[in-house]
């Protein structure tokens, strides 16, 4: 049987799970609190779901004509199935629908699997921010800057 994916937008009703979500797929995850605070009118935030599961979320910030991805993330147990790839891709094409020209984000230096999803979907390295992210060993790690131009 072929899976069922859906991309919508993320509901008050999604947060317990967008929580497990983030806290089984990140070191160091954000709070419920920073959760529920990235959400509102300046925010473009989606979810994705196979058959009827949320599986993971992107939550990104829209400032005039830029927008700013804050927090990607996919189940562990769902990781690998092009999923976070179709999830970024259909975030760009609503952006675009937007008006919205650039999407920046920052991503640890040791991220490769997200440098290489963000690569694929047209991002590139624009600069090095250090010491930008702690580590959960209580040392800090540096941040590559990089942007998508969605004006194509
Ligand atoms: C980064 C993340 C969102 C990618 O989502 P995903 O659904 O696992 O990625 P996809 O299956 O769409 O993969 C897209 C590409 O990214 C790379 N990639 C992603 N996950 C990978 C993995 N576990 N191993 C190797 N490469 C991986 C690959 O290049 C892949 O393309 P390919 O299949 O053609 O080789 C997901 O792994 C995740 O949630 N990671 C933890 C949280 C995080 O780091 N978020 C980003 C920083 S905020």
């Amino acid at each position: 049987m072929s899976s069922h994916i859906r991309i919508e937008w993320i509901e008050p009703q999604d947060f317990e799970r967008l929580f497990e979500i983030e806290q089984a797929a990140h070191l160091v995850p954000w709070s419920m609190g920073t959760l529920k605070n990235n959400q509102g009118e300046r925010y473009h935030n989606l979810k994705i779901s196979v058959n009827q599961q949320i599986v993971g979320f992107a939550i990104s910030q829209i400032v005039v004509d830029e927008a700013t991805l804050f927090n990607i993330a996919i189940d562990p147990a769902f990781q690998g199935q092009k999923l976070g790839f179709q999830l970024l891709q259909q975030l760009l094409v609503q952006l675009q629908q937007k008006g919205i020209k650039t999407l920046w984000l920052e991503v640890r230096e040791s991220n490769h699997n997200a440098q290489k999803l963000y690569e694929q979907c047209g991002f590139n390295e624009v600069c090095v921010r250090r010491d930008y992210y702690p580590t959960p060993e209580g040392k800090r790690e540096n941040a590559l800057v990089m942007a998508a131009y969605l004006s194509f």
